[in-house]
């Protein structure tokens, strides 16, 4: 059997078109293509305006660094943070200079749990970042509810949840900025790259001007010029508007290379998310006959899960050793990954000491949970030959 990997990026026919046309129409910064996606991309999300970036840790950096200018944030404002995420949630707080407090999370979700949430605030907290975890969506209502009751902003980490929803509602767009990453192995690529929406004007035009640089204006006839359409304000001032800079931005743009793989990516949505799901669905009834000794992705029917990987946690009281689980499966062939752990990162334990105790269930999730691939590129036969696997290995601890 090859090996069974946890990500996969597929591209077709209508990738290598528009990538072809971005190229024959000898464009190679901004233009129509990432116009297009930005647009089609932050409306699917329900924001009305979206921003392409080089990465999703680029994203997040720019939406921070925007509320720190808008609501003049210090250096002691604290960002809450959950203790389960890709490092890049935390560190773009760092990059802003801002200080970050961790959340615990729930046990179920693997998602920040507003209980803690609610108890970690405290009179420098200006800005919650709630990640949705492996596509699965968080309880926006009691986030959003805490943070109009504190006076809160909120920024959406949307990297492993692109389309995901609650009662219909996309993520994305709850919070006062949402980010996203389309490195490969999430669920729409770009290759590298990164994209920030909200649908508040002036946010999104001081995105637009750190994004590149920190440039006046951020119009797409100025950004995407192309030498036909002309700004009419381009030249109001004694500066050409394009290479005036109204304060110390960052050169975090992408190109119509990048955009062209979005737009048909995101073409390709319904195809992508539906395998996804199916393979999903088939992985969890085949590991039903398991589910007393270890949890799976389940949700409740109004949330619509993105499945960006397949997360399982051995249940309590079992004696599996989360690191023989791991290397049969790797032996197997089957690639795993651990579910983001953060607070023992080697880096953060010198920054802010031994926090574990202070989180039991992430801490707890850290040491018993790790994920497999359940991506569009996968077929029956290597979903029959995973649940397979973990049966054999399962079977011994069965009452
Ligand atoms: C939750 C989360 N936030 C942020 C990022 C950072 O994205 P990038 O690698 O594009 O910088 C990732 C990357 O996987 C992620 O999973």
């Amino acid at each position: 059997m090859d090996k069974i990997g946890v990500g996969y990026a597929s591209v077709t026919d209508i990738e290598k078109r528009y990538v072809m046309d971005a190229l024959d129409n000898e464009r190679l910064s901004q233009g129509k293509y990432v116009n297009q996606f930005e647009r089609e991309f932050a409306r699917a999300h329900g924001q009305k305006y979206g921003v392409m970036c080089n990465s999703g840790t680029s994203a997040l950096h720019l939406a921070l660094e925007t509320l720190k200018e808008v609501d003049g944030w210090d250096e002691d404002t604290e960002v809450l943070v959950p203790a389960i995420t890709f490092i890049a949630t935390s560190n773009a707080c760092l990059h802003a200079g801002l200080k970050v407090t961790f959340v615990d999370v729930e046990k179920e979700t693997y998602n920040m749990d507003p209980a803690d949430l609610e108890r970690r605030i405290s009179e420098h907290t200006k800005c919650i970042i709630p990640v949705h975890t492996f596509g699965m969506p968080c309880n926006m209502n009691a986030i959003m509810a805490i943070a109009k009751k504190h006076g809160l902003r909120v920024i959406e980490d949307c990297a492993e949840a692109h389309f995901a929803k609650v009662n219909g509602v996309s993520v994305g767009s709850f919070g006062d900025i949402t980010c996203f990453s389309t490195y490969v192995a999430h669920t729409i690529t770009t290759g590298v790259g990164g994209v920030v929406c909200t649908s508040d004007r002036h946010f999104m035009e001081i995105l637009r001007s750190l994004v590149a640089h920190g440039r006046a204006c951020t119009c797409e006839r100025c950004i995407a010029s192309d030498g036909k359409t002309v700004c009419p304000k381009r030249m109001q001032t004694d500066l050409d508007r394009r290479f005036c800079f109204e304060r110390i931005g960052y050169s975090y743009r992408v190109g119509e290379i990048e955009g062209a793989l979005g737009l048909a990516q995101l073409e390709r949505k319904d195809e992508i998310m539906g395998k996804r799901h199916e393979n999903a669905n088939y992985l969890i009834q085949g590991l039903e006959p398991y589910e007393e000794l270890i949890q799976l992705p389940r949700h409740p029917e109004n949330i619509e899960h993105t499945y960006m990987m397949f997360p399982i946690v051995i249940r309590e009281g079992t004696g599996i050793r989360q690191k023989d689980f791991v290397l049969y499966l790797e032996k197997c062939n089957i690639e795993t990954r651990p579910m983001l752990p953060l607070l023992n990162q080697p880096i953060y334990q010198k920054l802010f000491g031994d926090l574990e105790p202070q989180y039991p269930n992430a801490a707890y999730i850290d040491h018993n949970g790790f994920y497999v691939g359940c991506h569009h590129g996968l077929n029956r036969e290597q979903l029959d030959y995973l649940i397979d696997c973990i049966g054999k290995f399962l079977e011994p601890y069965r009452k």
